[in-house]
């Protein structure tokens, strides 16, 4: 039973060490891939795994036509958006993610890049802070959940909208429930965003969304890039001098959006679980998953059909 490790963006040498130990207790054979550049590598590297992890790399149907003995693919991660799921499962080959296990990460960086924004990205002239700030989650999962807990520590205002969790679930966490969407965007000073990207959600981050802000908005992605409709933000930005975008999910226009100086920045690659702790959580517990899969058949967070 062969389990590969295919990460682009590797995890840390911890993490992986705790990994092969998970599979080689299990009896299992370990193999790695890490910082691939061609998909060929991949295709190879695939071509004899029953198991694999992956981060955000993409597994399409080229990649599971090559991967033949293969069983299951664990998204050590969040958001599996980035696997052909009809594909596997046509392939009798199980998907699953380890939701929350990064989630912590993610959350702290979000604090982080807002504290950076208000301070002008530490450019020295004075700023801002976030105490008393409104700040709105879109969405209310693992992350929404922990960016709530820490900004009630700086003691922002925290509000959430989540066309899945019901208000009381919001208001239990000791969050305001807003109605919808663009009552959340009217309302706040910043937007978060933790959606997945979905058929409904590409794109739906847009020019009349977005403008909906008030003055000195500041909206900021740790999600998905694909959620975001790229050109009708770079066009309100244009006509609005006030507003402010946060990623580190490199748009794909980049360029266009680096011209907003003082009022755009992101980070060269996605970090938000780019953390020891969240590497090993996540690793640590794909590498769990699939040893219960092949070893009792569990297909608990199975997300495919
Ligand atoms: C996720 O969906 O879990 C996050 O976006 C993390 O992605 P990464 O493993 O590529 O850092």
């Amino acid at each position: 039973m062969k389990v590969l490790v295919a990460t682009e963006k590797p995890f840390a040498k911890s993490a992986v060490d705790g990994i092969k130990q998970i599979i080689d207790e299990a009896g299992f054979e370990f193999a790695l891939l890490e910082k691939y550049t061609e998909k060929k590598q991949l295709l190879n590297a695939v071509a004899d795994a029953n198991a694999i992890i992956i981060r955000s790399d993409i597994i399409d149907a080229e990649v599971l036509a090559a991967a033949k003995n293969l069983k299951i693919v664990v998204r050590a991660g969040a958001g599996y958006d980035n696997v052909d799921l009809d594909a596997a499962t046509k392939a009798g080959v199980c998907v699953m993610n380890t939701p929350g296990q990064n989630a912590n990460a993610v959350a702290e960086l979000v604090l982080g890049l807002l504290v950076f924004t208000v301070r002008n990205f530490y450019n020295g002239k004075s700023g801002s802070e976030l105490m008393g700030k409104k700040l709105g989650l879109l969405a209310f999962g693992n992350v929404g959940r922990n960016v709530a807990r820490i900004a009630k520590g700086f003691g922002m205002e925290v509000y959430a909208y989540d066309a899945f969790c019901p208000a009381t679930a919001i208001e239990s966490a000791g969050v305001k429930a807003v109605a919808n969407q663009n009552e959340l965007f009217k309302t706040c000073d910043i937007v978060s965003l933790h959606i997945p990207a979905t058929a409904e959600t590409k794109n739906s981050i847009n020019y009349e969304m977005v403008g909906q802000m008030k003055k000195g908005g500041i909206l900021i992605n740790t999600a998905r890039k694909e959620v975001i409709d790229e050109a009708g933000l770079l066009k309100l930005m244009a006509e609005r001098e006030d507003l402010k975008y946060i990623t580190d999910i490199m748009p794909a226009a980049n360029d266009d959006f680096a011209k907003f100086e003082g009022r755009y920045f992101s980070t060269p690659k996605k970090m938000g679980a780019q953390t020891a702790e969240a590497n090993t959580n996540a690793g640590l517990a794909a590498a769990r998953q699939i040893v219960d899969f092949i070893k009792n058949g569990n297909e608990k967070f199975r997300v495919n059909k």
